[in-house]
């Protein structure tokens, strides 16, 4: 079995279920609002919540995509910074209970977070964050030890914003033989970053995964397929995402579409994430584009059923038992 290292911004979502706007009032946050605030802020309402009871779940793209593909059986390693205190011990240990070989860096700044509020009858959504030591990893962090002996190394898009960072670990993934993947992350990211983002996947990524509104803001071009086209003149592999319609695959001159699998979805998020474990993960087994597409298509159909970033026993069960009717069609 291959192996693949990730690298992305290490936040623990904290997630807490209130009984009223009350504690929304007294941080000042409007409700269904995104805000960022301080570590002092971002500590008081945390011990506030704690009274209430929450859950936690380490987050980020990137450790979503690499907690899957550990699930799936591949080595996978993650690379991020938290700082020395409770919630990264928390994102550190709960990242290893899943099987990934962690490389954590600590910063004198608290552990990056991110408090979602989930209030009233229609469960919505405040959010609060706090991205304290997720966001002073440097290229000065980064050994080419890490790097070895891995196969894949799987980049999040919101990384690009520290484009130092991503220059020197292309530069180490790429002299430690690994293939090199990308989650665009976002329109705004690739709006902010195109003249970067161009040149860095000319030069070195291998696996592009957009969806339909990235790839737009990366090609200008407003046709889903089109971009794919456009993306797949400058890597190894496109991979366009449209959602519950599927998604496209291009490599050099074959196409392929993959529809969506059937799911009854009741939260997106971490979709792209756990597409590109699957896709990553086939493609790993040498398995054709229709077939990296099908596999990351089950896994995201699962996710979407459920709320937040993981999926549960029975879910995984059931894609598992898809993926290898998938791979024992493919091998006849
Ligand atoms: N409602 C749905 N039902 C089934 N599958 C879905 C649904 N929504 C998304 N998917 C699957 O997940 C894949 C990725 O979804 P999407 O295009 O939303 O990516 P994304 O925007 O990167 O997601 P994210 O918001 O998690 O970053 C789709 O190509 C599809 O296979
Ligand atoms: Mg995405």
């Amino acid at each position: 079995m291959k192996s693949i290292l990730g690298i992305g911004n290490a936040l623990t979502d904290i997630l807490a279920i209130l009984p009223d706007d009350t504690l929304l009032g007294k941080f000042h946050l409007p409700l269904g609002s995104m805000q960022h605030v301080d570590l002092e802020t971002g500590d008081q309402i945390w011990q506030a919540l704690k009274e209430i009871g929450v859950k936690y779940v380490p987050g980020g793209s990137a450790a979503n995509t690499i907690t899957c593909t550990s699930i799936l059986g591949m080595k996978s390693g993650y690379i991020g910074k938290i700082g020395d205190d409770e919630l990264g011990n928390l994102f550190k240990s709960t990242m290893e209970q899943f099987g990934v070989q962690t490389t954590m860096l600590y910063d004198k700044k608290g552990s990056g977070r991110c408090m979602v509020f989930i209030t009233g009858a229609n469960a919505e959504r405040t959010f609060a964050s706090y991205m304290g030591a997720a966001l002073e990893m440097g290229p000065e962090d980064l050994k080419q030890e890490y790097f070895e002996g891995y196969d894949y190394f799987h980049i999040e898009g919101y990384l690009v914003q520290n484009q130092e960072l991503i220059a020197r670990a292309v530069q180490m993934a790429k002299a430690a033989g690994c293939i090199i993947s990308i989650d665009m992350a976002s329109y705004n990211v690739v709006e902010s970053n195109a003249a970067f983002l161009n040149n860095l996947i000319e030069k070195y990524v291998d696996i592009v995964f957009a969806n339909e509104s990235e790839s737009r803001a990366f090609t200008k071009l407003d046709n889903p397929r089109e971009a794919l086209a456009e993306i797949a003149k400058m890597c190894e592999i496109a991979v366009v995402k449209v959602g519950k319609n599927g998604s496209w695959a291009r490599k050099g001159d074959e196409e392929v579409f993959i529809p969506s699998w059937p799911a009854t979805p009741v939260d997106g998020t971490g979709a792209g994430d756990t597409y590109a474990a699957g896709f990553l993960y086939a493609h790993s087994l040498g398995l054709g584009l229709k077939e990296c597409g099908d596999v990351g298509s089950i896994i995201a159909a699962k996710v979407v059923e459920v709320v937040g970033t993981k999926i549960d026993i029975p879910r995984w069960r059931s894609a598992k038992t898809q993926i290898r009717k998938v791979i024992r069609k493919a091998s006849k």
